[in-house]
């Protein structure tokens, strides 16, 4: 049995948590959200109808650009102004293909804007010199006279754009400059300063963290800058084995599903740790652990470039969705934002697409399935564990949200729940199941795992009963009677 404290209310769980990461890099950007506004498949100024409206369905909070590594050889002035003039570079980590900066500052912003979500800049320290860093964010925010909101009138732009986040630097212990944290931390003072406020909307600056369980990087990092930041990043990818033998995400056998859930269940571990170290500095916990990267890292599907890193998208990468949530919701003090990679046809994408067809993956229908604890308060809950269950609770108003991932390849769950306040009704009660272990979406079969109404549970006064089966992600909301 498992008692659930609804009559306390915990930390909110951010919204930002629920955020999203797009890159350019593969098809993520190009074809997967930006078409232009020539191309025969339905767009608004450029960006595809559909995949705005799929990502709207989910209600997604906040859009990170431009990289990634990319954005550590970004020089933003070449993406802005008349498109067909725009300078032509090369995206030399990603398949050293030509990046035709037709995508840039305006276009994210009306991508924003169709989205209704907030912005994440990631700025270049990388390559690129205080003043370009400090412009682009003059560009962006400033509603006065000045050289650079002169410089975004010319190129169409009266108002100001909000900026609510900002990156100084991506991953600066390696594709963004191969730096020591000691160097970093100083750079990171440095460039933080010129990123003004312009604009009432405070920003919100997040250092370049560690690479996984680098804590010396934290250590360094924090010890020398913490009271210049409002976050410092991390990053983690669920992988299979060795970063260099990455397994297939449709043909794997039963090693490779258990491979890749524990791997993602170390994300509970690397936030506990990190924690402790920033508590050293940030007792208060006013400094937010950003996982602006992570997510099921696999291998290409074969014939498709090696550097735009599509995968496929099974009901595995589900698992690995509503696990790697869960932590994240236990972990709300600290964590302030999350950042699945990428949105779109790259790694544990929420959409693929191909020409005008668009397919929902298994993890995006996580994503719907969660989105109820967008702002929601943790609820805690203690008793039995349960072999390869996880699960998670919040509460807003009167209702409980309560979801649940059976990551078991065989066999149904019952679980029984004891609540403190009487359950009045059941507002929604909804599920994803995997047949098989590789089960998932594709054109020929787009329907494979769509969200499916869920009825096997039972409730009597405080008690909920439910039988889960093995591979399936659910979400029960509870109306309570007395829920203060
Ligand atoms: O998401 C793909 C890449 O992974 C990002 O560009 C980089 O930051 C990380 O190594």
């Amino acid at each position: 049995m498992i008692n659930i404290v609804d009559r306390k209310a915990g930390p909110t769980i951010s919204k930002y948590i629920y955020g999203h990461f797009a890159e350019h890099l593969g098809r993520c950007i190009y074809d997967g959200l930006y078409v232009g506004t020539d191309s025969t498949i339905p767009n608004k100024n450029g960006m595809r109808t559909d995949v705005v409206e799929a990502l709207k369905n989910i209600r997604i909070p906040v859009l990170r650009w431009p990289g990634g590594c990319f954005a550590d050889e970004y020089h933003w002035k070449d993406g802005i102004g008349e498109t067909s003039t725009r300078k032509k570079i090369v995206n030399t980590h990603w398949g050293g293909v030509t990046e035709t900066n037709h995508f840039g500052t305006h276009e994210f912003f009306e991508l924003i804007d169709q989205l209704g979500c907030d912005a994440y800049i990631n700025g270049n320290v990388g390559s690129g010199t205080v003043q370009e860093m400090q412009e682009w964010v003059e560009y962006m925010t400033m509603a006065g006279e000045s050289p650079m909101s002169e410089y975004r009138r010319e190129n169409g732009r009266e108002e100001p754009w909000t900026v609510k986040f900002f990156g100084v630097g991506n991953e600066s212990w390696g594709c963004g400059g191969n730096m020591r944290p000691q160097y970093y931390a100083d750079l990171y003072r440095r460039y933080q300063t010129y990123v003004r406020q312009y604009d009432k909307e405070k920003i919100y600056k997040i250092a370049c963290g560690p690479n996984v369980d680098d804590y010396q990087w934290m250590e360094e990092v924090m010890k020398s800058a913490a009271p210049f930041m409002d976050g410092i990043s991390l990053h983690h990818y669920a992988l299979t084995g060795a970063w260099e033998e990455k397994g297939s995400a449709l043909n794997f056998d039963e090693k490779y599903w258990w491979s890749l859930i524990k791997s993602a269940e170390k994300m509970d571990e690397l936030i506990t740790k990190h924690s402790t170290i920033m508590d050293t500095y940030d007792p208060e916990k006013r400094v937010g652990l950003i996982i602006d990267e992570w997510g099921s890292w696999l291998a290409v599907e074969p014939g498709t470039n090696p550097g735009f890193l599509y995968q496929q998208n099974t009901i595995r990468d589900a698992m690995v969705a509503a696990v790697t949530l869960n932590i994240f919701h236990k972990h709300a003090e600290r964590v302030q934002m999350a950042n699945i990679a990428q949105t779109v046809n790259v790694l544990q994408a929420m959409l693929l697409t191909e020409g005008s067809a668009l397919v929902k993956t298994p993890s995006y229908h996580v994503f719907d399935l969660y989105q109820v604890h967008q702002d929601a308060q943790r609820v805690e809950s203690y008793g039995d564990t349960i072999d390869n269950m996880s699960y998670t609770v919040s509460k807003e108003g009167d209702v409980l949200n309560l979801s649940i991932c059976n990551y078991a390849l065989e066999g149904d769950q019952a679980l029984h729940f004891q609540l403190e306040s009487l359950i009045k009704g059941v507002p929604s009660s909804r599920y994803i199941q995997g047949a098989e272990m590789d089960s998932h979406n594709d054109f020929d079969h787009p329907q494979e795992i769509i969200i499916r109404s869920f009825s096997d549970y039972a409730i009597e006064g405080n008690n909920l009963t439910l039988t889960i089966p093995a591979k399936a992600v659910l979400t029960i909301q509870l109306e309570l009677m007395d829920l203060k």
